[in-house]
C-alpha cells in the first residue's frame, strides 16, 4: 500500500505552534514513529503552506496511490479548490485534524473538504494521522 500524508498551511510549525492546542511534538519525529509501526506500507510525506502545491501533489497521487491522509490546516475552512481536487482524484482522502475543530471557533466548524472525503476524523492529536492510516487499510479490505 502506498499512502500520502499531506499536511497544509502551519503545520510545519508543529511543536512550535500553539503547544496548548497542538502539542509540543515536532511532525516529523512522529512521521518516523508512524511509519516504523507499518512496516509493509510505502508512506511519503509532504507539507506545503501554498494551496496550488498542495493541490499539485494531490493529482501527482491520485490516481495511482491506495490513499491519502489529509490535515488541510485552515484551507479546511475555506477551500473550495482542495474540494475539487480531491472529487477530481481515484484515490480515497480521510480528513484529519490533530485538535477537535467542533470545539473550537464557530469558523472552525464548516470543514469545505469533508464532503469530498472518505470520512473524517478530528480530536485525538497527532494520533488523528494513526486513525486516518488504519481508516485507510480497512477501506482497501
Ligand atoms: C487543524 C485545525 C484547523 O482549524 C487549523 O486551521 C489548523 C490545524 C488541526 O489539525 O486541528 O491549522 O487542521
Amino acid at each position: 500500500m502506498k499512502i500520502l500524508i499531506l499536511n497544509g498551511p502551519n503545520l510545519n510549525l508543529l511543536g512550535k505552534r500553539e503547544p496548548g492546542i497542538y502539542g509540543s511534538r515536532g511532525f516529523l519525529d512522529y512521521y518516523e514513529e508512524l511509519t516504523k509501526r507499518y512496516p509493509n506500507i510505502e508512506f511519503e510525506y509532504y507539507q506545503s503552506n501554498i494551496e496550488g502545491e498542495m493541490i499539485n501533489k494531490i493529482h501527482e497521487v491520485g490516481f495511482s496511490w491506495d490513499g491519502i491522509v489529509l490535515n488541510a490546516g485552515a484551507y479546511t475552512h475555506t477551500s473550495v479548490a482542495l474540494q475539487d481536487a480531491i472529487r477530481g482524484i481515484n484515490t480515497p482522502v480521510i480528513e484529519v485534524h490533530i485538535s477537535n475543530v467542533h470545539k473550537r471557533e464557530e469558523f472552525r466548524h464548516k470543514s469545505m473538504i469533508s464532503c469530498a472525503c472518505a470520512g473524517v476524523i478530528c480530536g485525538f492529536g497527532l494520533d488523528s494521522y494513526r486513525l486516518g492510516v488504519e481508516a485507510l487499510i480497512a477501506m482497501k479490505g
